[in-house]
């Protein structure tokens, strides 16, 4: 048999109403269900390679950032220098090799080539999109039987919801093979949307989501109470907001739970501080100009860290990117700050002139009453994304050739 090669690339995604807590660590089972937006991965993406080889050493090789890696089952506790989670990439493996088409799974080298398009710098996570894209090809080489969202899931938790497009559920479920995730809405259902991401630091953050939902777990007394809210209301209220499409009420619920998710990391001992000041003002600029109209028309999330992802419709795109402007981009070309070069392609789109004069003096003014201390600094990047239509194949893109070495190393 030859060897077999698949090459994915899988978009980050943004949740709207967040996972923050497992009752199975392990398996990685949420004690609530979530939903997310899925990124465009021609804007942001994984991009990932597995090659398997038929050989009787059954070795694991990872590259990651052109530094490779042989990966072998034993301590599988330990993880200090090693590119991947030993422990989740073999529960993965575990999983593929159970239930797949493959006469016999464990006679093959497997190596493994993962890298994104966009650098670690620009602060955004990647292991969503990375574990989806790992259990994309997986399932693909080894002829996988079961449900791909839940070899994600394996990896990472959010990582099962970038294995779909558009707006994405991942249902808590009572046990592993029901924790899956499924398409709740297609990209097409909501064209009008728009997706900024704020960069405002690139550092890795400080306590990583693994870890700070398991001292949430252990000690927030507010957690319990958030779990019940979000699983008797909130799930199917954004559910109803999306499928009829009723902005306002999308944009103050996504704000209301990205609140309280910060909530309970504040609730969390010792406490948790994934928003910082530049993250706050970011709130107060979105609340400021949601007044005045006295109408919702951009809402603001944040993970586990202090960026930040603004959600706004065309319509009101081009006054927010003016207000933007004005704000904290003053003396600078926005083309600077991108990410991205199709977010260079939207800037150039965007046109002030549209502007009433009217609105525009209402909007400077604004500008001039947010702009009052030096704030040209706070955004490194900026990212924009329509919502991106799902996992993508692309074997002519392979990172490794036919014998499983890296191309570009
Ligand atoms: C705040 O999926 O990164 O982004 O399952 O331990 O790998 P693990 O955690 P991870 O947590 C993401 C948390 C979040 C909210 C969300 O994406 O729903």
């Amino acid at each position: 048999m030859n060897n077999i090669s698949v090459t994915y690339e899988c978009a980050p995604n943004i949740a709207l109403i967040k996972y923050w807590g497992k009752s199975n660590e392990d398996l990685i089972i949420p004690l609530n269900g979530s939903i997310s937006i899925t990124l465009d991965t021609n804007v942001l993406c994984s991009r990932t390679t597995v090659v398997l080889i038929k050989s009787n050493s059954a070795k694991i090789y990872v590259t990651l950032n052109n530094v490779t890696q042989i990966i072998d089952n034993t301590d599988l506790t330990k993880n200090a220098g090693d590119l991947i989670n030993k422990k989740r990439l073999f529960t993965m493996l575990d999983k593929v090799r159970q239930n797949c088409g493959l006469e016999n799974p464990f006679e093959f080298e497997i190596r493994i080539c993962s890298s994104n398009n966009f650098p670690t710098a620009c602060g955004m996570a990647s292991s969503a999109s990375g574990f989806a894209c790992l259990a994309k090809c997986l399932a693909k080489v080894f002829d996988y039987k079961g449900d791909v969202s839940e070899l994600a899931r394996l990896g990472s938790g959010s990582a099962c919801r970038s294995c779909f497009g558009g707006f994405v559920k991942w249902n808590t479920g009572a046990n592993s093979s029901e924790s899956l995730s499924t398409v709740l809405f297609p990209a097409e259902h909501w064209p009008e949307m728009n997706i900024i991401a704020l960069i405002l630091e690139d550092e890795k953050k400080a306590v990583s989501s693994t870890h700070g939902m398991k001292d949430t777990v252990l000690t927030s007394k507010l957690l319990p109470q958030r779990v019940k809210l979000v699983e008797e209301e909130r799930l199917s209220m954004m559910e109803q907001f999306i499928r009829e499409k009723n902005f306002s009420q999308f944009a103050k619920l996504v704000m209301q739970d990205s609140n309280s998710f910060h909530a309970v990391c504040m609730d969390t001992y010792p406490p948790l501080f994934y928003l910082n000041d530049k993250s706050k003002e970011i709130i107060h600029f979105i609340n400021e100009f949601n007044k005045i109209d006295c109408r919702v028309k951009v809402a603001y999330s944040f993970d586990a860290g202090p960026n930040c992802f603004l959600f706004v419709l065309d319509q009101d795109l081009n006054e927010l990117m003016f207000l933007l402007k004005n704000v904290y981009f003053l003396n600078e070309d926005l083309c600077d700050k991108i990410g991205t070069n199709e977010t260079k392609i939207f800037l150039e789109k965007l046109n002030f002139d549209r502007i009433d004069e009217q609105r525009k003096l209402l909007l400077i003014n604004l500008a001039i009453k947010l702009s009052n201390q030096n704030k040209s600094t706070i955004i490194k990047y900026l990212i924009h994304s329509k919502i991106g239509s799902g996992p993508v194949l692309n074997n002519n893109n392979s990172l490794l050739d036919l014998d499983g070495i890296p191309k570009f190393v």
